[in-house]
């Protein structure tokens, strides 16, 4: 791939494709939306699944050592109170008398409203998660909160799955879903959201082995966002200082992308010691050690944990994957995008859409490819249109049916990223596709 075919792209460009092509629309759109909050369409969905199930795919399938989870987004309160979270979830802010906004501390120099330079007041501090209540009867409703972060359903699933899995340390359990957090400081498009998706691994290791397993899991996550395409000199580790560490780390390192706005978090990777475990077995009452007939040790296993934002995650790829350059004096913009995670893997194209032959083979070929992955037919406008949209939103293969396909039995099979056009029997089609999306 050329140098020349990269451009830094900004949020506000990938934001407009996003819309324009149906990756990403602001959440209730109609009624003037609801602030950082989004919902992905009909190929953000798909590139969002791909990008979940290639997360799983390497943290459990491929792994003998990991268990997955789904738990719930509502948890008894308690749980938020042994881990820390209704004490210490909080920002800092200040309001400005002036303007009335609201600002983060840590994000203003001085005390000027970097707004209008009016008075700030006095920080007060605000816990970032939202609350519900729980139960109809008024005055008995219970009042719950949307789970900040997946992992604490793991923690309290400690001891079930221990005993259901027949796990020793080390061992982790992995878990995908959706986590809410009241965020001040919003804006630079998805990438912090109100309501997003966490994929969250604990992995449980006996006291004194915590190091080496940081070490590892750090490795191992970097290596995860370089296979899935992200340019290396683009993503980068930083190490959190003490006074930036979370209330219940040891260590944390950041894998970083470099965002239009500047170097950003993608995942943190933690070492969470104890904590967790250990707060809940006391405020439970419940004992969440682990005992080892072998040895006849009893210990609180560490808690290693990579956790990464599915929303960071789709962000950086579509960012990573835009290209731009220039082909017989036209512009042509596309979507590099790991074939694996395309939303869309092939389309097929009529040459003509006015022949009923073409038509019914084109048809025909879309019927026998798809079923793995998602397959279009398009025929709506002439073909060279028709590929730039393809290009777009980052199709690795376009399958054209022209009049010679009629007679020889061949199809055209274009290149996303070479343009290269190869003729291929439409028979073999299927298998030459799946040979290439792996
Ligand atoms: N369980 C640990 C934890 O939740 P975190 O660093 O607060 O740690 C982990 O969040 C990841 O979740 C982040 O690296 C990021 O990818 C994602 N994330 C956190 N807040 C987010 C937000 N407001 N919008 C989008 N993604 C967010």
């Amino acid at each position: 791939m050329g140098e020349d075919r990269m451009v830094n792209v900004e949020l506000k460009e990938i934001a407009n494709l996003c819309k324009r092509r149906g990756f990403i629309f602001q959440d209730s759109e109609i009624y003037g939306g609801i602030g950082s909050v989004w919902d992905y369409g009909p190929l953000g969905v798909e590139l969002k699944k791909n990008v979940k199930e290639s997360w799983w795919k390497s943290m459990v399938y491929d792994r003998d050592d990991v268990e997955g989870l789904d738990a719930a987004i509502l948890m008894n309160p308690e749980t938020w109170k042994a881990s820390g979270h209704v004490g210490s979830f909080a920002d800092m802010l200040s309001d400005c008398k002036e303007c009335k906004k609201r600002f983060r501390v840590d994000h203003v120099k001085g005390d000027k409203c970097p707004e209008c330079g009016g008075a700030l007041l006095s920080p007060k501090s605000f816990n970032l998660m939202f609350k519900t209540q729980l139960g109809s009867v008024e005055g008995e409703a219970q009042e719950v909160y949307l789970r900040p972060e997946t992992a604490q359903g793991i923690f309290v699933n400690f001891a079930n799955i221990l005993t259901t899995s027949r796990r020793k340390p080390p061992f982790g359990v992995a878990q995908i879903g959706k986590s809410f957090r009241n965020e001040i400081t919003t804006g630079n498009f998805t990438f912090r959201s109100r309501e997003f998706e966490q994929m969250e691994l604990e992995f449980f290791v006996k006291p004194g082995e915590d190091e080496k397993w940081y070490d590892y899991w750090v490795n191992e996550r970097l290596n995860w966002y370089v296979s899935l395409g992200i340019r290396k000199e683009n993503l980068r580790l930083r190490e959190h200082e003490k006074d930036e560490l979370a209330h219940y780390a040891k260590r944390c390192h950041d894998i970083e992308y470099l965002f239009p706005m500047g170097w950003s978090e993608l995942e943190g990777v933690a070492n969470r010691k104890d904590f967790d475990l250990k707060q809940h077995s006391q405020i439970s009452g419940q004992d969440l050690n682990y005992f080892d007939t072998a040895t006849g040790e009893r210990y609180t296993p560490y808690v290693i944990e990579p956790s990464g934002g599915v929303d960071r995650a789709v962000l950086a790829l579509l960012l990573d994957s835009y290209r731009k350059e220039t082909v017989k004096d036209r512009e042509r913009v596309f979507l590099s995008l790991n074939k694996k995670l395309a939303p869309i893997k092939a389309a097929v194209l009529p040459l003509l859409k006015n022949n009923p032959g073409i038509v019914e083979m084109a048809h025909k070929i879309r019927e026998d490819i798809k079923g793995n992955y998602r397959v279009v037919y398009d025929d709506t406008a002439a073909i060279g249109r028709l590929y730039r949209r393809q290009d777009e939103i980052g199709t690795p293969f376009c399958v054209t049916v022209d009049v010679e396909s009629l007679t020889d039995g061949k199809v055209t099979v274009r290149d996303r990223d070479t343009m290269a056009q190869e003729r291929i029997e439409a028979t073999r089609l299927k298998e030459y596709l799946s040979t290439k999306i792996v």
